[in-house]
């Protein structure tokens, strides 16, 4: 599987949220936990919000504003109504100060 290198460590602060996208195109979520980065597809499943510009990180959930549903974003899981469905996730490996996402 190809892996796309989405930038560095430091493009990522701790707590935050940023945009990224791989080589085909697909627009992710990218978000520093506690110094961990773990990706997810942008939008949230509910509807067409963009989690990287909107999404509210505490902790390893991300809040979705539009209508406060949650996701764990280390395994994509739904964790609050109304999102059911889980985001999809993407591996993510850090080789030195290089962050890669297989996609
Ligand atoms: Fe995200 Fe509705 S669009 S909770």
């Amino acid at each position: 599987m190809d892996k796309t290198c989405i930038g560095k460590m430091s493009d990522y602060p701790p707590g935050e949220i940023r945009p990224a996208t791989l080589a085909d195109g697909t627009a992710l979520a990218v978000y520093n936990v506690d110094g961990r980065i773990y990706a997810t597809a942008d939008l949230c499943t509910h509807g067409e919000a963009s989690l990287s510009e909107e999404g509210i990180l505490t902790g390893c959930t991300v809040e979705c504003p539009w209508h406060f549903g949650t996701f764990d974003v280390t395994n994509g899981r739904a964790t609050a109504m109304p999102c059911t469905i889980p985001l999809k996730t993407y591996a993510v490996e850090v080789v030195d100060e290089d962050v890669y996402v297989q996609g």
